[in-house]
């Protein structure tokens, strides 16, 4: 039997730590949380994913009566970018989370599923996906989405 311990990076940011650049792609991500459709959970996450040419694409959670019918933030705006500008990296991607009334103080975390296709978009594109994930205390900075997921599956595992 052998143990491995698996380690992870990320970095928390007070907001005047962050860069411009930073700070306006969560200004977007917030906004964007203002758009979200969540009747149910009234868990407003929004997403703004920064393509390599500047564009930026928005996301928010689109819920369904149908529960596992709905959307995360994350995964909206990383499909739509990929149906909008399938040549374009998504070189940055921030999520914010709103509910009872503010902003959360502690950063939203991912669910397994985002996780996927944010590291299933970086490998695609064959570099880094920044992940800023705001949290009115802080901002944790991924400098890449495998980060954000240790021992990841991709294409190359299908081929066994
Ligand atoms: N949600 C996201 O949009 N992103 C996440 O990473 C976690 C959860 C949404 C799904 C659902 O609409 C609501 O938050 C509550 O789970």
């Amino acid at each position: 039997m052998k143990e491995y311990n698996l380690t992870t990076k990320m970095r928390a940011y007070q907001w005047e730590e962050l860069s411009d650049e930073q700070r306006s792609l969560i200004e977007i991500a917030k906004e964007q949380t203002e758009r979200s459709y969540c009747p149910y959970s009234h868990y407003h996450v929004g997403a703004a994913a920064r393509l390599a040419n500047g564009v930026v694409i928005r996301g928010c959670n689109q819920e369904n009566a149908a529960y596992p019918s709905g959307l995360c933030a994350e995964r909206s705006a990383l499909f739509a970018a990929g149906a909008q500008y399938p040549d374009e990296a998504v070189e940055q991607l921030a999520i914010a989370c709103f509910t009872g009334g503010h902003f959360t103080k502690e950063p939203g975390s991912p669910c397994g599923a985002c996780r996927q296709v944010m590291t299933e978009t970086e490998h695609r594109y064959g570099g880094k996906m920044q992940v800023l994930l705001f949290g009115e205390n802080e901002t944790y900075v991924f400098d890449s989405a495998a980060d954000l997921l240790p021992l990841i599956f991709v294409s190359e595992n299908l081929k066994g």
